[in-house]
């Protein structure tokens, strides 16, 4: 059963957050597996004589989000709705609270979620809608909320809130993760550790496509004065950040610029009956031999790692080795699709070692350095041999891995 949280976070303004811990969902956007779960957090404002939602759940807990809802206030009462971003896993619950609120709620976004919205769920949804300009200030139940967007942070619908007086960030994607953190705030240091790696997770499969725009966002966030100063940032998953506000948007930084862990290398490869497997405990070795730390993704007949997992490793690595056999005159189908979805989400310059093993041609190998070569990786060496691997092939083994050592010196 997915727990449920409702707790007050401020007086002044009176603000609540919603919480849902969603652990019945498996993969998410039908893609990334995330034994982790993931949290869906709207927030409720009272203020003066305003009543202001910002988002909502997924559609399939819109039952238990109006339940909840109607723990904390009437639905009729509510005023209006900041919709920050319309991706389903935050507007979903809305056509049915706006039923519930006899479409009394003025609906604020930018004119993209305008357009989303009515195109996921209908004219009637949009009529009472407010398009926001860039920078745009209203004054709600007596305080003044900033909209600003982020596009691309995490659709080019994207925006936050920053309600002035209070120095409150709402940021929905921005600043979310994967997981169901055991407490609604970074209070707990225990809690953050725990929290981070499924951020990084999270950044890297679903924003990562545009991490350039992670760097430019903050950038303009910061520009703005509103992080440094920001009380508290509130997102749409996982934890609220008010003991050190900035420290999540640091986090976001360092993902969207790849900002290395010194020494940790990314190894992936496949071994269908151990001879690329021969070749990597050779790499492996190596590369601990030169003080290096590898973090070791493999598939085989036993195991399969969740690409997902494979993804949030690569921001913080140094370097990359990319093992794979040749199949079919390919790439070994995991490998080939590891390798897609990290050209894909999260295409850095780090340099590339490839290591390949073939029975007949070697294809696999060439077909990588191809890949490589079209990416912001930077290839360093490709050693791809038959069968199993030679003394000769073991010296090119080390040999490669000395030049990767050597770039990153
Ligand atoms: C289903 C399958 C398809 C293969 N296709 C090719 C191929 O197209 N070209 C080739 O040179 N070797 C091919 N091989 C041979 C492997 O690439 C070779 O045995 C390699 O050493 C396997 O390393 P591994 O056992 O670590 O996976 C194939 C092997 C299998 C099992
Ligand atoms: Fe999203
Ligand atoms: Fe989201």
């Amino acid at each position: 059963m997915p727990r449920i949280w409702v707790e007050k976070i401020l007086d002044e303004p009176e603000l609540y957050i919603m919480r849902i811990d969603d652990d019945r969902i498996r993969y998410f956007e039908a893609t990334w597996d995330i034994p982790e779960g993931i949290t869906y957090n709207a927030y409720l404002m009272k203020t003066g004589d305003a009543v202001v939602l910002f988002d909502a759940w997924k559609g399939e807990y819109t039952e238990e989000f109006l339940e909840t809802l109607k723990k904390l206030v009437d639905p009729k009462e509510i005023t209006h709705i900041v919709t920050h971003h319309t991706e389903p896993d935050h507007s979903g619950a809305i056509p049915a609270l706006l039923e519930a609120n006899g479409y009394r709620a003025k609906l604020i976004g930018t004119t993209f979620a305008k357009r989303f919205m009515e195109g996921f769920y209908g004219k009637k949804v949009v009529e009472n809608f407010h398009a926001i300009k860039d920078g745009e200030e209203m004054r709600i139940g007596g305080r003044t909320f900033r909209f600003i967007t982020v596009p691309w942070l995490h659709w080019p619908d994207t925006m936050i809130t920053y309600v002035v007086e209070d120095k409150l960030i709402f940021s929905c994607d921005a600043g979310g993760g994967y997981g169901m953190p055991d407490a609604i705030d970074d209070s707990d240091e225990k809690v953050v550790q725990e929290y981070l790696p499924h951020v990084t997770k999270y950044v890297v499969t679903v924003i990562g496509h545009y991490h350039k725009y992670i760097v430019q966002n903050i950038k303009k966030l910061r520009s703005l004065g509103i992080v440094e100063e920001a009380r508290m940032i509130l997102p749409g998953h996982g934890l609220i950040w008010r003991r050190s506000p900035t420290r999540i948007f640091e986090h976001y930084e360092a993902i969207g610029a790849g900002k290395p862990t010194k020494g940790k290398v990314l190894v992936v490869y496949d071994s269908m009956y151990g001879f690329v497997e021969k070749r990597m405990r050779i790499v492996i070795e190596e590369l601990k031999k030169n003080g290096l730390n590898p973090v070791v993704y493999r598939f085989t007949d036993k195991e399969a790692p969740a690409v997902s997992d494979v993804l949030g490793e690569v921001p913080d690595s140094e370097a990359i080795v990319i093992g794979a056999s040749t199949y079919e005159a390919e790439i070994h189908p995991r490998i080939r699709y590891t390798l897609y979805e990290v050209l894909d989400k999260a295409n850095y310059e780090k340099p590339v070692l490839i290591v390949g093993a073939f029975g007949w041609a070697g294809v696999a190998g060439k077909k990588i350095e191809t890949l490589i070569s079209r990416s912001k990786f930077d290839l360093v060496d490709t050693v791809e041999s038959r069968g199993m691997p030679t003394k000769e092939d073991e010296e090119k083994l080390r040999e490669g891995v000395r030049k990767l050592i050597t770039w990153l010196a």
